[in-house]
């Protein structure tokens, strides 16, 4: 099972994956998570991808595709993967297609998480994340028991450079005009099921269940 969590930057797909991932029993391939390991480790992807990601942009096409075709068919993916953060363009969705059909594979669905701008900057201008096990935070609406460390581990909390304002910006007109076209391309494949976004975290992840489970997947 094949299943893409689409949705503008701050809309909840890591989140959400994470959630849906651990409830169904499904492997969680976060595409950005795996870019920002390369960044930390210093490798020639990382230094790739490093500009492009602090300023908002998309990481090139001929850097990403290879990096998540190869993931894609990982053995941990046995039983089903979540792809968040991939496809981002049109060009990344019709090289994936092709890839999981030279398998005999398939997208099953689509689950584009709907979330409103005011909401979207909201999100991400109060996220930090812990430097060490990467837990996420809100300063106003899920703050660390002690400011700027983490609950979990205890490390220090950062905020990612692309959540500052200028970076959001951009990374808000990249997903318009890059990404959001998707939303149409896997509609008219029969392949899109919408969700609200806004509520708990909890119970949106149980719309997306109540979707996914509907579609006898
Ligand atoms: P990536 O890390 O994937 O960032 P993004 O898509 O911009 O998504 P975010 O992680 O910011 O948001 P999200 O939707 O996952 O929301 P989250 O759950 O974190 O990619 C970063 C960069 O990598 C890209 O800009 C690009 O440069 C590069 N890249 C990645 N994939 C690429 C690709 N395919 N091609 C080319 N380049 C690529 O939640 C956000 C915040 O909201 C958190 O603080 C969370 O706690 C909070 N929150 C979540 N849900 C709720 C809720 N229901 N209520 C209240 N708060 C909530």
């Amino acid at each position: 099972m094949y299943i893409i969590f689409l949705g503008a930057p701050g809309a909840g797909k890591g989140t959400q994956a994470a959630y849906v991932a651990q409830k169904l029993n499904l492997f969680h391939l976060a595409v950005g998570d795996l870019l920002r390991k390369e960044i930390e480790r210093g490798t020639e992807l990382g230094m790739k991808t490093k500009s492009y990601m602090g300023k908002g942009e998309l990481v090139p096409d001929s850097v990403v595709i290879p990096m998540v075709l190869q993931h894609v068919s990982a053995p941990e993916g046995e039983l089903g993967v979540i792809l968040d953060g991939f496809p981002r363009n049109l060009k990344q969705a019709e090289t994936l297609d092709q890839a999981l059909d030279q398998q005999d594979k398939a997208i099953d669905k689509v689950v584009y998480i709907s979330v409103s701008e005011e909401e979207l900057i909201r999100r991400l201008s109060g996220r930090r994340i812990c430097r060490s096990c990467q837990a996420p935070y809100h300063m106003a609406s899920f703050p660390p028991q002690v400011e700027d460390s983490c609950d979990k581990c205890g490390s220090e909390l950062y905020q990612r450079p692309d959540d500052i304002a200028e970076a959001v910006k951009k990374r808000l007109e990249v997903y318009s005009a890059e990404t959001a076209p998707l939303i149409d391309y896997y509609s008219r494949a029969g392949k899109l099921l919408t969700i609200d976004g806004e509520g708990d975290v909890g119970e949106v992840g149980e719309r997306i269940i109540a979707a996914l489970c509907g579609e006898n997947l």
